[in-house]
């Protein structure tokens, strides 16, 4: 797609990849609807990118609060041609220390998606065009050491995305998947600095696993992806042959990973 004239809204864009990914679609044409939780944030981002871009505040596990983002970018700009669901967070560590906890790293990593697509999908059916870009992780292919909710609800969104892809891929509607390793991000830096032994243990091995990229890297690989229309986005191009090698020899993959995580404790 060529997203000069289109109208998108990045979620989570208050911050790190999702506010490089509004700046990247304002370059390149795009009229952009920032939401983030923090809605100051949002409207900072948004300020920073002139007339092209509106910002609001909207927590992306609340149905009606998705419905408001998107009214607000068909009054200010039109309906909406690109959703990038790419809010995310880290969840709890561990196992999950209770439901209410699996429950919000489920709304806010796949439901929020899956809520976003129901809310889209019939208007771009309708229109013959759409793009969606679901910011997963190199987590959704492979595995967050550390972290139970995080690595399922990732697969969970790789697992939409594909999904997607297959469903309406013939009938105008184009899916991406963002899978990074290590981002120089909040969401990163909290995770090194974190008190919780588990979090520190899934954010070092993340650092050690590969380079740390540029919030602004990885929304040029966003945009290039878009511009192709594929699918798999990986700003660390080992996480292909590391997911290669997963499916090749699980077992293998499983000693491996078990081993990673005793050298990095
Ligand atoms: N940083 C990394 O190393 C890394 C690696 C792989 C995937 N990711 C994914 O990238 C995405 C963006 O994270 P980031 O690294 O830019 O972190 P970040 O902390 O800089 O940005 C995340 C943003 O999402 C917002 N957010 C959180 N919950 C929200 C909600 N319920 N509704 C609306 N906004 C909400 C936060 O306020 C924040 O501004 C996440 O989905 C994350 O899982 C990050």
């Amino acid at each position: 797609m060529n997203v000069a004239g289109k109208v998108a809204v990045v979620t989570g864009g208050g911050s790190g990849i999702g506010a490089a990914l509004a700046g990247r679609l304002v370059a390149a044409g795009a009229r952009v609807v920032v939401a983030d939780l923090d809605g100051d944030r949002a409207h900072a981002v948004a300020a920073a990118l002139g007339d092209a871009a509106a910002g609001t505040g909207a927590d992306v596990a609340s149905e009606a609060d998705l419905r408001a983002v998107l009214a607000l970018a068909e009054e200010r700009f039109g309906p909406v041609d690109v959703f990038c669901a790419n809010a995310g967070i880290s969840g709890p560590t561990g196992l999950g220390d209770s439901d209410e906890a699996w429950a919000r790293t489920v709304d806010v990593n796949v439901m929020a998606h899956v809520r976003a697509a129901r809310l889209l999908v019939p208007g771009w059916l309708e229109r013959g065009s759409g793009y969606f870009v679901a910011t997963a992780s190199a987590a959704g292919l492979l595995t967050q050491i550390g972290a139970a909710p995080y690595s399922v609800t990732k697969h969970a969104a790789v697992g939409f995305a594909e999904w997607l892809s297959v469903t309406y891929g013939d009938r105008g509607i184009a899916v991406s998947c963002l899978c990074p390793m290590g981002v120089n991000t909040n969401m990163l830096h909290a995770g090194i600095e974190s008190a919780d032994s588990a979090e520190q243990l899934g954010a070092k091995v993340v650092a050690e696993a590969g380079d740390i990229v540029e919030p602004e890297e990885v929304a040029d690989r966003v945009l290039e992806a878009m511009a192709d229309e594929r699918f798999l986005i990986l700003p660390h191009p080992e996480v292909l042959e590391f997911s290669r090698r997963k499916a090749a020899d699980y077992d293998r993959w499983l000693r491996g990973m078990r081993r990673l995580q005793g050298v990095v404790a």
